[in-house]
Order: structure tokens, then C-alpha cells, then sequence
């Protein structure tokens, strides 16, 4: 399903209110909800607008747990860290408690980082499948998301739950968590705002090539829902209204 907003601002507004309905369900039919968050610069205003009102007194703030997609390996307090992102934006601005929060451990080398995540998402799901209830991906220009990056050996992963990946022109390793982990989720949020994004848009929603790593979201039997803005949209052929769900919002 696709809900075209006409503005980054619109589609914050329209994924604060997605977010707040599918978190408010799944804890009313879950007792809980476990949040995988997006990294990148796209979700910071979701976020923000989430710690406002109306959102932020609409959510069940004390049974969701946090998550995030993927993590740059420099210090916490860095600019680039997705981490400080999400707590500058929404989390501290939350009466949230330790235990809500699972960072991936930025302060450790990277394959050390990856093994402590797999064993913190081992520990919090148990013996359930790990099935997350509701995951936020952004949309890089080169198709990847989170940090399953172009030719990076972590896209054949289909084991494991974390992995190290790296981008040759940054000085630092990045964790991610695997497709095959991801596509368990019961539901999948993209977000995809501005010009920049909408030529692989176009690719990955009307056409079988590039193999972009985007491609590799496929929820298994969840639900997988774009939300795009005018001009991520722009060389979109299918109009507004051609597929059931999509529509303008
Ligand atoms: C990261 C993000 C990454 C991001 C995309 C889009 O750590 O880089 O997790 O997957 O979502 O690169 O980033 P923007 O939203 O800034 O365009």
C-alpha cells in the first residue's frame, strides 16, 4: 500500500498518525509493542511530532519497546549516531525507562556490537518467533535500507539476525539487522521523501531491476506500507488511485 503525501512535513504527519494507530492496536491486542526504528535524517520529524501533542498522550508510551534498524559505530553522542537522533527527537522526551530501550552498543567494535544485539534480541524474544510488531525503514538513493548496503555480504545473510556491514567511503562499520529478520515483522513502514529517492523508487515499486537491497523486504506474512512524498513519487506511473490502499493523504 501507498500513501502519497504532498510534502516531507504531510508525510511526517501521516506516519505519526500510522505509527500511533498501529502501536495503540498492537497493545490492545498484544499488551505490547516492539518498535524498530529508522536511522537517517526522513523519520527525525515523525519523531518529533510523536513527542507532541496530539500523538504523544494518543500512544501507550509505557508498553512499547524500542529497537533500532541498523546503528553507525561512533561514539553516542556523535551527530551520525541513529541512536542520538531518535532520543534528541522523540525518546528523552519520553517518560520511557532503560528497559524500553535496545540500543545497538555503538561503544563497542562493531562485530562485538553485532553479537551483543543478537543476544539482547534473543534475550527479549525468547522462545517466540522474533516477529517485531512494527518496523520504520528509510529509503537510501542507492536502494539500500537500514544498513543492508549494495554488495555487501550481509544481503546472502539468512541466519543470522545482526550483521557488520560497512560503506567504503565512511570511516566507520555500521550494524544492521538481516532481511530475514526484518521481513518476519508484522508490519513494515518505508518512508521516502524528496527528489533524491525517486528514481529508485520508481525502480523497486514498477520494475524488476536494479537488484536493490530494498528489494530484500518482503514481509513474510506482514503488512509492508510506503509512505512517499510528491516528489519521491514523481516517475511513479501507477496513479493515486490504480492499486487498492493507495490513496492521498
Ligand atoms: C542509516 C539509515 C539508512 C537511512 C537511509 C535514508 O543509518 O543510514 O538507517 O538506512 O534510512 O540512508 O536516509 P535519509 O532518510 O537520511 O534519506
Amino acid at each position: 500500500m501507498i500513501r502519497y503525501s504532498t510534502d516531507p512535513e504531510q508525510l511526517a504527519r501521516v506516519a505519526a498518525d500510522l505509527f500511533a494507530e498501529l502501536a495503540r492496536q498492537q497493545v490492545a491486542t498484544g499488551g505490547c509493542c516492539a518498535v524498530v526504528l529508522a536511522g537517517g535524517e526522513t523519520p527525525r520529524r515523525t519523531y518529533q511530532l510523536l513527542a507532541q501533542e496530539p500523538w504523544r498522550s494518543s500512544i501507550p508510551w509505557d508498553r512499547l519497546q524500542f529497537f533500532w534498524g541498523d546503528e553507525r559505530c561512533v561514539p553516542a553522542n556523535d551527530p551520525r549516531s541513529n541512536q542520538l537522533m531518535a532520543r534528541t527527537a522523540l525518546l528523552d522526551r519520553l517518560a520511557l525507562t532503560s528497559e524500553q530501550l535496545h540500543p545497538i552498543r555503538s561503544d563497542l567494535p562493531a562485530g562485538l556490537a553485532a553479537e551483543a544485539y543478537q543476544t539482547e534480541l534473543q534475550r527479549f524474544f525468547g522462545n517466540k518467533p522474533p516477529r517485531f510488531d512494527l518496523v520504520l525503514l528509510g529509503l537510501g538513493d542507492d536502494g539500500h535500507t537500514a544498513s543492508l548496503l549494495p554488495g555487501s555480504a550481509v544481503l546472502a545473510e539468512q541466519v543470522r539476525w545482526t550483521a557488520v556491514t560497512r560503506r567504503p567511503e565512511e570511516p566507520f562499520d555500521r550494524v544492521t539487522l538481516t532481511a530475514p529478520l526484518i521481513n518476519q515483522a508484522k508490519r513494515i513502514l518505508f518512508l521516502v521523501a524528496g527528489a533524491a529517492k525517486a528514481a529508485v523508487l520508481r525502480h523497486l515499486l514498477e520494475a524488476d531491476e536494479p537488484p536493490y537491497p530494498a528489494r530484500l523486504i518482503r514481509p513474510v506474512d506482514g503488512e509492508l506500507h510506503w509512505l512517499v512524498d510528491r516528489e519521491a513519487a514523481a516517475l511513479l506511473k501507477r496513479s493515486i488511485a490504480a492499486v487498492p490502499g493507495d490513496g492521498l493523504c
